[in-house]
């Protein structure tokens, strides 16, 4: 057995008996996660233990504009000032219960912003944005570093400078 993240392929894993406590983050990779992979409105990856097919984490990413006048200043003022700019929607984030505590979500998030990071250097993202689903993902992304928006506290966001940072002290 070994563990995999793999883009979601709805033929082969096996999403009906996943749970995270989140009714609305269970019905999303269950009923609808392929329909957006297959609309292109987002790409799903998921973590499985190889060949076992059950999903046992899963996360979203998406191309994602944000209005400059959401960000704090502090990061707006090295920012073009053009009204729109370009980011990476880490739309879902979710570990299965039964697999909590193992640091399967830390090892999806540093994942997903490492496709983040490569993605930006074929097409521009200035921050990944995260939503969170209550207050303990809200802490859970301040953890690794996320500001939240002050405008709307449930929505956060990590410099894609931050995240080439980080990527650089863990492989310099
Ligand atoms: C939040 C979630 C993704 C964390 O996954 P996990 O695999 O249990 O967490 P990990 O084992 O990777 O924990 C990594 C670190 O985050 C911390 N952490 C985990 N869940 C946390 C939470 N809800 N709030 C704050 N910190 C949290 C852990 O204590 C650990 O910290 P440490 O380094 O000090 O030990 C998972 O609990 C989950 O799916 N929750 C329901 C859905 C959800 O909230 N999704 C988030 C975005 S919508």
């Amino acid at each position: 057995m070994v563990l995999k993240i793999e883009p979601l392929d709805s033929r082969r894993h096996n999403r009906s008996d996943f749970s995270c406590g989140k009714g609305s983050l269970d019905n999303y990779i269950r009923k609808q996660a392929s329909q957006d992979l297959k609309r292109r409105s987002a790409t799903v990856f998921v973590l499985i233990d190889d060949p076992d097919p059950d999903v046992l984490a899963y996360y979203t990413l998406s191309a994602y504009t944000i209005n400059i006048t959401v960000l704090d200043e502090a990061f707006a003022k090295h920012l073009p000032r053009y009204p729109q700019l370009p980011a990476t929607l880490l739309g879902r984030l979710a570990v299965d219960r039964k697999q909590k505590g193992k640091r399967f979500g830390e090892l999806m998030l540093v994942d997903a912003l490492r496709k983040a990071l490569h993605a930006s250097t074929q097409v521009a993202s200035l921050a990944a944005i995260a939503e969170a689903i209550d207050e303990d993902a809200v802490s859970f992304y301040i953890k690794y570093g996320f500001q939240q928006f002050q405008q709307n506290p449930m929505k956060l966001y990590l410099p894609m400078k931050s995240i080439a940072e980080l990527f650089q002290t863990l492989n310099p």
